[in-house]
């Protein structure tokens, strides 16, 4: 054992996997059940969850958009399955490297953790975000066909549309935030990735009538998910990397969870509002929008009962060392349905004015 850690703390080790050992009575019995939960999961079952998980989240949105929209008799937007792939990996990528830069501050705030922080993801994520901004702008400058975008003069009329614009803002912020993700002053990509966000509210709001009202609220909303979504994915990685130091990985899931309470109503009374302004009660059955919409939402039902187990959880973690673990992952994988399907909720016509 750490001696950093039995000077911090009298609790026994956390589960070598920092999974969730259930309601069992001990330390040890939840230590135990985790593992022979880990020893049972072969590679091989693993290397097939991951595979399956990332062709649904490639097939929802390539796939869903054109589904809901036939559906609902609706005209489909050019290329709207690849842009809601292209929009859901944007933002994966804005929440992971948001969530990695407000993550790091957190986990320096924990005093005399001997651990390292992980391995930046940061600079990937920025790449990645800027190739799926210029696949969109791509999309734009084709008609829905990146091909036929590939033209020269087609991608520099582009520039002078309505979306391509924030798609060629959002391209080049994300190069900037790869290049302060390399750089000796990371936290400066906060910069770039603001810009980003903006990008997104404008693409967001092209109505006439008081768009500055909805770009405030995507503002708000979209800042809000990177930080929740992305900062929790980057606190259990940590607490994974910190799983010998028990205390440290507890106070480190406390301070993200204080303001994540925040977030969490910012989201959702901008995410309300947003509703309200976009789409007409009645409306809410018959069009694409609003069944997506209503999809989301039973997601965002299922974030917060996890949200409010991993707390439950938290408060019991000094006598079941991880037991938040378990429901905090869950809560991220479900995080991550979210944003897909919000993607989609994006790529899809809006409906008439309410
Ligand atoms: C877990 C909570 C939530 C997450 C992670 C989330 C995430 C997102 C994301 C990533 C977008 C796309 C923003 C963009 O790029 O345009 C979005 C848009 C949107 N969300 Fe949410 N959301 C959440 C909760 C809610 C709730 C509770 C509502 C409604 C009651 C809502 C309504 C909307 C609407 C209407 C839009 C379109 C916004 C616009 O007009 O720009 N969201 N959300």
């Amino acid at each position: 054992m750490n001696p950093r850690q039995s000077a911090s703390s009298s609790v026994p080790e956390p589960a070598a996997t920092g999974l969730d050992g259930g309601d069992g009575d001990g330390g040890n019995d939840a230590s135990g059940r985790a593992d022979r939960a880990t020893a049972r999961r072969s590679p091989t079952r693993r290397v097939c969850a991951v595979t399956a998980a990332g062709c649904v989240a490639v097939l929802v949105p390539l796939l869903g958009t054109g589904l809901v929209v036939d559906e609902s008799y609706e005209i489909r937007l050019p290329g709207d399955g690849a842009t809601a792939l292209l929009r859901a990996v944007l933002l994966v990528a804005l929440c992971v490297q948001a969530g990695e830069l407000a993550g790091v501050r957190l986990a320096r705030g924990v005093r005399g953790v001997s651990a390292g922080l992980p391995r930046g993801w940061s600079k990937r994520a920025a790449w990645v975000g800027a190739a799926a901004a210029v696949g969109q702008l791509l999309l734009v400058a084709g008609s829905g066909s990146p091909l036929a975008g590939l033209s020269g003069s087609a991608l520099v009329d582009a520039y002078a549309t309505r979306p391509g614009l924030p798609a060629l803002l959002e391209a080049n912020a994300f190069l900037l935030a790869a290049l302060c993700a390399a750089s000796s002053r990371p936290g400066w990509a906060g910069v770039p990735l603001a810009a980003v966000v903006f990008g997104e509210a404008l693409r967001a709001h092209p109505e006439t009538d008081t768009p500055e009202v909805g770009v405030a609220l995507t503002l708000v909303h979209l800042t809000s998910t990177a930080l929740w979504a992305g900062g929790l994915l980057y606190v259990l990685r940590t607490r994974w990397c910190w799983r010998q130091e028990v205390a440290a990985g507890r106070e480190l899931l406390l301070r993200y969870a204080r303001p994540a309470v925040l977030l969490f109503a910012a989201i959702t009374v901008t995410g309300v509002c947003s509703t309200l302004r976009r789409l007409p009660l009645a409306e809410t059955f018959s069009t694409a929008y609003g069944r997506v919409l209503l999809a989301k939402l039973v997601l965002v039902l299922v974030v917060s009962g996890l949200a409010l187990a991993a707390r439950r959880r938290l408060r019991r973690e000094v006598a079941l060392p991880g037991a938040a673990t378990g429901p905090a992952r869950a809560e991220v994988v479900a995080l991550a349905a979210v944003v897909l399907v919000s993607a989609v909720l994006t790529a899809v016509p809006l409906p008439p004015a309410p």
